[in-house]
């Protein structure tokens, strides 16, 4: 089933009040992302950050835990949520990690506080990916 706008929008509204919860002390770069599941369902998650700096975790990390423990099964769009001087897209590992639960086609929407920053799909953002078909798994 399409996307519409009305759900783009609780999407964006959710990774702005995740971005709110951030946990990001060492680099006060705060990041919020939402995902739509399969079932309609939004997940939210915001950066998690550690004094050991490399244990720290991206939200976007954060909310594909939060859809995979409420029983989620694919993303169907993500909006990541952060204000910077250029849209705020997800780290490489991200797009990976993204990749497992939702394919080129997948909406990956940026927002700041107030609006949508840029619109790619993740075939853009992860080009000729690896993905679990590689593996032979469905
Ligand atoms: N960050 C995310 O949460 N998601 C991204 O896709 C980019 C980076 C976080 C990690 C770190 O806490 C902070 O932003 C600065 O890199």
């Amino acid at each position: 089933m399409a996307i519409d706008a009305a759900q783009m929008d609780q999407l964006a509204a959710a990774a702005r009040a995740a971005r709110e919860q951030a946990y990001a002390p060492y680099s006060h770069f705060g990041v919020g992302a939402a995902l739509l599941d399969e079932q309609g369902r939004i997940h939210a998650g915001c950066n998690v950050e550690n004094a050991a700096y490399p244990q720290g975790l991206c939200a976007e990390a954060v909310a594909l835990g939060h859809l995979v423990l409420a029983g989620g099964k694919r993303v169907r769009a993500a909006v990541v949520a952060g204000v910077a001087p250029t849209p705020v897209t997800p780290c490489g590992g991200c797009r990976q990690k993204l990749r497992e639960f939702g394919a080129d086609d997948l909406p990956v929407w940026s927002a700041d506080a107030h609006t949508i920053t840029a619109r790619h799909m993740l075939g853009e953002l992860l080009p000729a990916s690896f993905g679990p078909q590689h593996l032979g798994t469905p």
